[in-house]
């Protein structure tokens, strides 16, 4: 799936021109700047596919891409949390992130990346109430391993696994990754073709 091309093919800042739906659509979700965009780009082998940067707030639209010709889309979106964004921004973000999670009939799954340096976080939380709500499936996906010493890797997976553990819409497996070191992208992409083989 992953080893042949991934090409961007759409960019949306409002939900009234999402592009058609096509195959499976797998969202990636999570507090501005815990590494969507780089993930992405490991993900697909891709350096430069999504625009990744160190300034938060970089993506601010929902952007498509394309893998395997048609059978897979990854759906590179927003941050959230970010404070140095005016309100009524933020305000549009979020009601763009929360209509396209809930409305989505092809989106089969939400990675929301939780930083593993500072774990889940109160507006975490609130994503996660919100996809348990809509019953939208998802999976945390930890990241930045390469920051964290071993001890404080397990800890972390610890706290995320019991944190996970009564919400009905979360899948249990935790995934760790670094796009620094690649640890864990091979993971990542054998969870997403289980995801389309069900
Ligand atoms: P927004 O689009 O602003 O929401 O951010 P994002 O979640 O897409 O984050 P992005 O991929 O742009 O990365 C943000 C910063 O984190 C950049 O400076 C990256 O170099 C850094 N970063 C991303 N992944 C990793 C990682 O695995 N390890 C380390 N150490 N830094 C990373
Ligand atoms: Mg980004």
């Amino acid at each position: 799936l992953f080893a042949g091309t991934a090409d961007f093919f759409y960019a949306a800042d409002k939900l009234e021109i999402l592009p058609p739906m096509r195959g499976h659509e797998i969202a990636f979700a999570g507090r501005s700047n815990v590494g969507k965009s780089s993930l992405i780009n490991a993900l697909t082998g891709r350096n430069a596919l999504a625009r990744t940067s160190h300034t938060p707030g970089r993506t601010q639209q929902l952007n498509f891409f394309d893998v395997g010709g048609g059978k897979l889309v990854l759906v590179d979106m927003p941050g959230y949390g970010y404070a140095a964004v005016e309100k009524a921004k933020v305000a549009a973000w979020t009601e763009l992130i929360h209509s396209y999670l809930r409305g989505r009939a092809n989106l089969a799954r939400v990675y929301v990346l939780i930083d593993s340096r500072h774990g889940i976080k109160p507006n975490d939380a609130e994503v996660l109430d919100g996809l348990d709500k809509a019953a939208v499936s998802y999976q945390i996906v930890l990241t930045k391993s390469d920051a964290l010493k071993k001890h404080e890797i397990q800890a972390r997976l610890d706290a995320t696994a019991a944190a996970i553990a009564r919400r009905p819409a979360a899948y249990p497996e935790i995934i760790l990754t670094s796009s620094r070191t690649d640890d864990g992208v091979t993971d990542l992409r054998a969870s997403i073709a289980r995801l389309l083989a069900e």
